[in-house]
């Protein structure tokens, strides 16, 4: 006969890792974006503020600012000239920002690189400048690597992984920056194999405090939980860090970008979760996610596991 008993909500301790969610540049840009947004006029097709490129790495996020206004390109061709336009986070190559100020004007660019980014920026700028070859560490199709080869205005080197430190020659004079959101143990493992081989090297540690703090909160968490879901977009690289980290101290991850993802499976022999959310995952976001757990019910054929 068919169970007719309803649904049970099962009883979990549910520890929000902190820090958690937005950083303080991710704050910082949205804040000055929404302030854009707000003063703009709308144009004829609805549009208020342009971004090049995703302004955060959260597709939910940038929905919600799609609907007050911003318009997300990947050309800078179509941003109409005279329009309002937002350098996110991330950060963009000299380059690219004198051709945003030629075509829409100084005053309509509205500039929301990170002041840690701009420090890697500078730092890579400064070594080019000292006659260093330059180094970073991180992914070169990352915007924000994008940005800082940009800047240092020489040819400029990028490895994302030991091997491809390993393969690099000898060098006589190196300088080494990292992107962001690089996990300190890769920035002190690739120095290891660099200073046998390089003359004279100079490292700038260039890893935000940001992503250190949420990197080791979630180390933290690890050995006190079942599992851990993890909140944020697929194409952060803060977030994927975190994925890493968590898995690699052999803790069960849930990645979801928002609460439609959860499986009640999964969460089915868990009792004690974690819940730890990208530098760009808004608060919404992590509460729906919170709240959708302590409202999910058993499967049936799961009670009692
Ligand atoms: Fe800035 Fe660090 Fe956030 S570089 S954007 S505060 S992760």
């Amino acid at each position: 006969m068919a169970d007719e008993s309803p649904p049970r909500v099962l009883e979990r301790e549910i520890e929000v890792v902190s820090p958690t969610g937005f950083c303080f540049g991710v704050k910082r840009a949205i804040e000055s974006l929404e302030k854009r947004v707000e003063e703009c006029v709308e144009t004829a097709d609805g549009v208020k503020v342009y971004s090049l490129g995703m302004p955060i790495h959260n597709p939910q996020e940038v929905q919600r600012l799609t609907r007050k206004g911003l318009k997300v390109v990947d050309r800078i061709e179509d941003i109409p000239p005279g329009s309002y336009v937002f350098v996110r986070a991330h950060g963009a190559p000299p380059s690219l920002k004198e051709n945003l100020v030629a075509r829409c004007g100084a005053a309509n660019v509205t500039d929301a690189t990170c002041p840690f980014v701009k420090n890697a920026q500078d730092k890579a700028a400064f070594l080019s400048g000292e006659g260093y070859e330059v180094l970073v560490l991180g992914d070169p199709g990352h915007p924000e690597v994008q940005a800082i080869v940009g800047c240092a205005g020489c040819e400029v080197m990028v490895a994302s992984s030991l091997d491809e430190v390993e393969a690099l020659n000898a060098r006589d004079k190196l300088g080494v920056i990292c992107q962001t959101t690089q996990k300190v143990e890769f920035l002190a493992a690739a120095t290891a194999i660099l200073v046998p081989r390089t003359r004279e090297l100079r490292v700038f540690n260039t890893i935000c405090g940001a992503t250190t703090q949420r990197q080791e909160a979630v180390r933290d968490i690890t050995s006190r939980i079942d599992g851990l879901i993890v909140v944020g977009g697929r194409n952060s690289a803060n977030t994927t860090k975190l994925v890493e980290i968590a898995r690699g101290n052999q803790c069960d991850v849930l990645w979801i970008e928002h609460a439609g993802e959860l499986s009640t499976e999964w969460l089915a022999d868990k009792t004690r979760l974690g819940i730890a959310a990208g530098a760009s995952t808004p608060d919404w976001l992590i509460e729906e996610v919170k709240h959708a757990i302590e409202t999910s019910q058993e499967p049936r054929g799961m009670e009692g596991l």
